[in-house]
């Protein structure tokens, strides 16, 4: 840079003060100070340039295109300086900026799924090879989706304060899946299969009950459909769950208002306790009519677990709360299940 400079400041005439200016271009290091130089050069060749007026009429020629060849050096001279100027911006930026890849790393922080997810996913795994569809449904839900279309009459306990949070006189936040299953089939014609899993709230809260908790609920809708097939899915279901092809399982009597027979399903733990696991029936001939489905031509049945229930008796977790305290060393137990 400096080289070029003085060889080229020999070859054009110019007083000692541009000298001395143009000179000091090799020092600056800052594109403000070169700036700034920059205009005291300019303007002292244009205060050269004022003096014209002066010089005899047959000199002002020559004098002018001296006057330009230095201005055109000088500009020439500043646009080299600030290109060399922002290299070396560059460069310094970059080698601050340098990523030390020797380093040892901050750790494997790589998160996991919930347990409720693996048994939420290992239930859409399973009913999806069945055939059934996926479905999902507002959490806030309306009292006749709830309660009504479900053929649960007006003074039914179910609808009492201590169960049931409102959320207006009319909305509830549901308090089972079972909405979505007139929602879901009133705009449908069957064949109807489907799934439906989701949040739910009921007021209530120890060990093993949480005022939000997970189900899933299953409906199916079909020409001809029976009560056996309810059996042979259920049983087929808990068997590749729980990964037990000879998992005891058992079907009790029960009642819901929106099936008719309604049964409740236990299975057998390891340590031979009766666990009530799902409840399940055939759809009621007035919720397939608030479907608006004819009960004379379609039969068809329902059922409801607990995603959470399922998740504890899977992995033998004793507390409910646990799912929701998102304890990591609770959490990180589940790493690299399935
Ligand atoms: N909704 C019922 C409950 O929350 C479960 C159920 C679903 C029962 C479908 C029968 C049919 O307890």
């Amino acid at each position: 840079m400096l080289a070029s400079f003085f060889i080229l400041l020999e070859a054009i005439p110019m007083d000692t003060l541009l000298q001395d200016l143009l000179n000091q271009l090799s020092n600056t290091n800052k594109i403000h100070d070169l700036d700034q130089l920059k205009s005291k050069i300019l303007g002292h060749i244009s205060s050269q340039m004022k003096g014209m007026k002066d010089l005899p009429i047959e000199s002002r020629k020559e004098f002018g295109a001296k006057i330009n060849q230095q201005k055109n050096y000088a500009e020439d001279l500043i646009l080299k300086q600030r290109e060399y100027i922002l290299k070396q911006e560059q460069q310094r930026k970059l080698a601050s900026e340098t990523i030390d890849v020797t380093l040892s790393p901050r750790g494997n922080n790589l998160g996991t799924l919930h347990p409720i997810s693996l048994s939420l996913n290992r239930m859409q795994d399973i009913f999806g090879q069945l055939g059934f569809d996926v479905a999902d449904g507002p959490e806030i839900e309306t009292d006749y989706y709830n309660f009504k279309a479900l053929n649960i009459p007006d003074n039914h306990p179910a609808r009492a304060m201590q169960d049931t949070f409102y959320t207006s006189s009319n909305n509830v936040l549901r308090t089972h899946t079972s909405p979505m299953q007139v929602r879901y089939a009133e705009k449908r014609k069957p064949p109807i299969k489907v799934i439906v899993p989701g949040r739910v709230y009921r007021v209530d809260m120890d060990a093993t009950h949480s005022p939000m908790f997970h189900q899933m609920e299953g409906l199916w809708i079909e020409k001809g459909i029976s009560f056996a097939n309810l059996k042979g899915l259920v049983i087929e279901f808990l068997r590749k769950f729980f990964d037990d092809e000879s998992l005891e399982l058992r079907f009790r009597a029960s009642f819901f208002s929106f099936t008719e027979p309604s049964a409740e399903v236990d299975i057998k733990s390891k340590s031979g306790k009766w666990l009530e696991v799902m409840g399940c029936g055939m759809v009621h001939p007035s919720v397939l009519r608030y479907m608006n489905i004819d009960p004379n031509e379609y039969s068809g049945f329902a059922f409801g677990m607990g995603i959470d229930r399922f998740t504890m008796i899977r992995y033998g977790i004793n507390d409910l709360r646990l799912m929701f305290e998102n304890d990591l060393d609770f959490l990180n137990q589940f790493r690299g299940e399935m």
